[in-house]
């Protein structure tokens, strides 16, 4: 592959525009087998200070077009990652960007304090839409003055680029994008899951130990496009743009609609060789359709709209 497929979001540089989503590759270690070529960065499973058991389960439930997850954040916390998790991720060959979640901006600024002194640490995202928490997650990303508190003091405690990640769980997806654009997020992610709910019609019973869930996969990319689209008209910052991505077809739709790179959450836990082809094929659908420079494709909706 000769094609120069990087991409400049703020000050992040990344090899090629496809991520991975947080929570939906672990750590990354054990998925970098299944890659022969390498996204240009792994986010990584969200992180708290202190170590989260998560929600009861189960805590997965399929649905037609999606599936529905109530993990509650399950994560080693801060040390155990530093001393046990951190020791895998030294040699692997692409930015990591950290996910973080707290119960209070206090958490969030000691998270992204600490994280961004880690050399293998590329930058952080602030999880400000987790739905499967009770406290902090999306309390802080519904609100813009309370979103525009907690991603300033991330940016004032971190050294390394700040992303912020909204949740779709709102009325105007705009107000929060711009207030999380005046603390000085380097970039905005979008979409977290949608909140949602399965019964189970034999026992009557909700599917889900925490009753609702997170919904993701093909069932949501719609969604994420209008609102990438929407986010776009109104922000300087760069998006990454995420909900349902499967192949090709889609991540080039996601960039028309103003996104400057793409996420794989669920069609990576569907197969895990899905974000290392999707950089194969970005690379050969320019060829296919004589696009010199890729970046091209970025806003193309917006432009013709
Ligand atoms: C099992 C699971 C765990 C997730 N955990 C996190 C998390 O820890 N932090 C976060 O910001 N998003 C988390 N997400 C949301 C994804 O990163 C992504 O935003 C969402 O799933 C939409 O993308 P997709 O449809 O490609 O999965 C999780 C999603 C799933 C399915």
């Amino acid at each position: 592959m000769s094609r120069d497929l990087s991409i400049k979001l703020g000050r992040l540089i990344l090899k090629n525009p496809i991520l991975t989503a947080s929570g939906t590759c672990g750590f990354g270690y054990e998925l970098i087998p299944f890659l022969q070529e390498l996204p240009g960065a792994i986010v990584l499973k969200g992180l708290t200070l202190e170590e989260r058991k998560g929600n009861p389960t189960p805590r997965i439930a399929e649905t037609p077009a999606g599936i529905l997850n109530s993990i509650g954040l399950q994560n080693p916390g801060l040390r155990q990652f530093k001393e046990d998790v951190l020791p895998k991720l030294c040699n692997i060959n692409t930015c990591l960007i950290a996910n973080i979640s707290g119960n209070t901006i206090e958490e969030y600024g000691i998270l992204a304090e600490e994280l961004s002194q880690l050399p293998e640490i590329s930058a952080i995202e602030v999880n400000i839409s987790c739905p499967n928490v009770k406290k902090g997650g999306i309390v802080f990303g519904t609100d813009p003055k309370e979103a525009y508190k907690v991603v300033r003091h991330v940016v004032e405690k971190s050294t390394v680029p700040v992303i912020a990640k909204l949740s779709p769980n709102v009325t105007d997806i705009r107000e929060i994008a711009l207030a999380v654009e005046r603390a000085g997020a380097d970039a905005i992610s979008m979409i977290n899951t949608l909140l949602g709910m399965k019964i189970d019609i034999k026992t009557g019973r909700p599917a889900l130990g925490n009753i609702m869930g997170g919904l993701s996969g093909p069932a949501i990319r719609p969604i994420a496009v209008r609102m990438v689209y929407q986010t776009a008209q109104v922000v300087k910052i760069p998006i990454i743009g995420m909900g349902g991505i499967r192949n090709i077809e889609d991540v080039v739709e996601m960039l028309m609609a103003g996104a400057s790179a793409v996420a794989i959450g669920t069609g990576t836990m569907i197969d895990p060789t899905l974000p290392s082809r999707l950089v194969r094929d970005l690379d050969e659908y320019c060829k296919q359709n004589n696009i010199t420079d890729w970046k091209d494709i970025i806003g193309l909706a917006l432009r013709r709209s």
